[in-house]
């Protein structure tokens, strides 16, 4: 049996919290993490970008645009500029994308979040929570998101399982390079040919294949195991979803709504 690899069906699926419990509360905010803790996920995603002065923050569009009321692109706008905009907002409630409460005052539900304040949330966690941490198009800065990302993670606190996830081999490569010792995962939105057998890039023992690909493509997740790897789909929402990848056999979901998909975990 693959060392991870689920042993039996009474070993659970992991469930991972996309962007937090992000059909619950603003996704990216120490909100929806917060929520997602309480629902009892067992890791938390998070993409991150670097802002002009260097931070990384957890947002997942280049611009700030559909987020927050605010407009540009992360990369140019400093960390004072981004913590001075409302990124709760946008948000009316379950399921929308409403523009809603520019002047909302909760600032769990509106502040820009950066990685190391949520990292700081995660140490404190009432109990282990994994993390999975998505560098988001780093070609930009040319490794210094990788750079920042592993220098945070070298002096934070968080001692549970942490994971760092890419569509660009040339990122996880850099994270590899300088920290063989952190697991990580190949997104896919496309199952390309030279991947149809299960194989990953060199030292990636982790898919990250979207949903749609499961659904075309189910024989994957036999083949990634037979070559090894973890499968860990994105984005598992929807009921029948959940019942292919259970079906499947794949080790986590990445989803938005951690507390229905780990009720229908419970009972399948
Ligand atoms: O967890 C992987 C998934 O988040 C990748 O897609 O666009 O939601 O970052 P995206
Ligand atoms: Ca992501």
């Amino acid at each position: 049996m693959r060392p991870g690899s689920r042993a039996s069906p009474s070993r659970p699926i992991s469930v991972i919290a996309h962007r937090g419990a992000s059909d619950e509360a603003p996704e990216h905010t120490l909100a929806a993490y917060r929520k997602a803790i309480e629902e009892g996920a067992d890791a938390l995603e998070c993409d991150v970008r670097l802002t002009a002065d260097g931070h990384l923050v957890c947002v997942h569009d280049r611009r700030v645009n559909r987020v927050s009321n605010g407009r540009g692109a992360v990369s140019a706008l400093e960390l004072a500029e981004l913590a001075a905009l409302d990124f709760g907002s946008w948000k009316g409630g379950p399921g929308t994308d409403q523009y809603e409460s520019p002047d909302s005052e909760d600032s769990e539900r509106t502040s820009v979040l950066t990685l190391e304040r949520l990292l700081r949330l995660v140490a404190e966690a009432p109990r282990p929570v994994g993390l999975a941490i998505e560098t988001k198009h780093p070609t930009r800065w040319a490794g210094h998101v990788e750079e920042r990302l592993l220098a945070l993670l070298a002096r934070s606190p968080v001692t549970s399982p942490v994971r760092i996830m890419s569509f660009s081999a040339r990122s996880l490569h850099r994270v590899r390079s300088a920290a063989p010792h952190i697991p990580t995962v190949f997104l896919m939105q496309l199952l390309l040919p030279r991947h149809r057998d299960g194989r990953l890039p060199p030292g990636v023992r982790i898919a990250g294949p979207s949903i749609r690909i499961l659904r075309a493509h189910p024989e994957y997740v036999e083949r990634a195991h037979r070559a090894g790897n973890e499968v860990h789909v994105w984005t598992v929402n929807e009921p029948g979803d959940v019942e292919l990848c259970v079906r499947l056999g794949v080790d986590a979901v990445i989803t938005n709504r951690p507390q229905r998909v780990l009720a229908q975990l419970a009972e399948a």
